[in-house]
């Protein structure tokens, strides 16, 4: 039996596994084609018909229209421009409270400060790390005004439960649905359950234009609010047909031509993609079928997960062997991105000292009420602290030999746990 290579063995995973390599010659020619034509964005922020953009922005919105049964899609430079503008579009301002999950991208949780609101954590489920509806429920006072829930790792939240909470409290829902596209749920397209979803297509993604997002709403109201807030809002509001000026102040939240050119024959790839992400998911839970004490990921009835992250949770009184020095042993193999997701994010120094926009405290001084303690959401930081494995499947290219490889890290280990915790005793001893 071959020695760990935390201890000194030879890993199982030899070297950096292979780039993520989506972008193919007909990215390529459709970058070249925008080059040619000499137009790299047509968007002006005045008034008129380029005030949506050029052909290839629209030509990419009305094409993830069509793949995502939606009426309206608007593209961005990212999905943090895409939240942004959506906490905007949803007419949410200064002590209003916006209910999120602490386990997401930064940017999920830091939309809601700029309009001056509040972020209010509610707990996860412990199975699927997405929000759970009677956390939200006991996290609702007069001030909420919307749910911004987060598809984790590629698996729709309770999405329908969400949506009857909102409806019942009269509050938007939005989607983050940042890393599950084409997840879904009850037949339905996670991001296009809620008021707003929104995609992104940063590099990571399963589908990507370097850096971009999109979002999507049937609701024609919101879609004008979306792209005046994209660009430009308070030059342009004047001569449309917008009732209310609240938040009607934009960014240059724009895609160009070219980002536009690569997504449209990145959405041409999306099954591929995701199929592959999906297939790497289903090889590393039947490597772990048969390891007790490591639970695979659990997929929510009616759900597709679209495995941007596939995460395991370890039950270390089985195991016996604690979770992070499972993944030491596991990063040591080459089984990079081990480790737990981000820290609960109200732990950051942003919420600990209440310094978001200028130095007084702006917005946290109009809600002093809320509590950003440790302790808020015991679920999330025990996954975090003890539990959580994952591996971020949109990280490296995956053939059959690298998921074969990550499978044999994994079994390694897990062979090895009786001599992980022998020395794994002496080595906490020693420190
Ligand atoms: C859940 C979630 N929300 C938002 C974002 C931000 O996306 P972008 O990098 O496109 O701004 C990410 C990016 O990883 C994410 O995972």
């Amino acid at each position: 039996m071959t020695r760990l290579a935390l201890f000194g063995g030879p890993p199982i995973v030899p070297g950096p596994l292979p780039e993520y390599p989506s972008i193919g010659v007909e990215e390529r020619l459709a970058v070249q084609r925008v080059v040619e034509s000499g137009c790299l964005s047509a968007f002006h922020g005045s008034p008129g018909a380029n005030f949506l953009g050029g052909v290839m922005v629209r030509a990419f919105e009305e094409a993830w229209c069509r793949r995502f049964g939606v009426s309206h899609a608007v593209s961005m430079n990212s999905a943090t421009s895409g939240l942004i503008a959506a906490v905007g579009a949803a007419g949410i301002g200064p002590g209003d409270e916006v209910i999120v999950p602490p386990w997401t991208m930064s940017a999920t949780v830091a939309a809601p400060l700029f309009y001056g609101a509040i972020p209010v954590f509610a707990d996860i489920e412990a199975d699927t790390f997405c929000l759970d509806p009677a956390a939200v429920r006991a996290c609702i006072t007069p001030r909420t005004r919307a749910i911004l829930a987060v598809n984790l790792f590629g698996q729709p939240a309770s999405l329908f439960a969400l949506k009857e909470i909102a409806r019942q409290h009269s509050l938007l829902l939005i989607e983050d649905n940042a890393q599950g596209p084409l997840a879904a749920l009850d037949g339905r397209y996670a991001g296009t359950i809620g008021d707003i979803g929104v995609f992104s297509l940063n590099f990571h993604k399963h589908v990507h234009t370097g850096e971009g997002g999109m979002c999507v709403t049937n609701d024609d109201r919101l879609a004008t609010r979306l792209q005046l807030i994209r660009n430009h809002a308070e030059s342009i509001v004047e001569g449309l047909d917008v009732h209310s000026l609240v938040n009607m102040v934009g960014f240059n939240f724009r895609m160009t031509e070219l980002s536009a050119a690569i997504g449209i024959e990145q959405l041409k790839k999306i099954d591929r993609h995701v199929e592959r992400r999906e297939a790497l998911a289903r090889a590393l839970t039947a490597a772990i079928a048969d390891l007790r004490g490591l639970v695979a990921p659990i997929v929510r009835q009616g759900a597709r997960h679209v495995y941007y992250v596939w995460a395991i949770r370890v039950e270390e009184s089985v195991v016996g062997v604690s979770r992070n020095l499972l993944s030491r042993a596991l990063a040591a193999e080459g089984f990079v991105n081990a480790t737990g997701y981000v820290r609960p994010l109200y732990l950051l120094p942003l919420f600990q000292q209440r310094i978001a926009i200028g130095g007084a405290g702006y917005p946290f001084t109009l809600a002093e009420s809320v509590s950003y303690a440790k302790g808020i959401c015991p679920v999330v930081e025990r996954l975090h602290e003890r539990e959580l494995i994952l591996y971020e499947t949109c990280a490296s290219d995956i053939d059959d030999r690298s998921t074969g490889l990550l499978c044999d890290a994994l079994r390694k280990v897990y062979r090895h746990r009786d001599e992980l915790r022998a020395r794994g005793a002496e080595m906490a001893g020693r420190a």
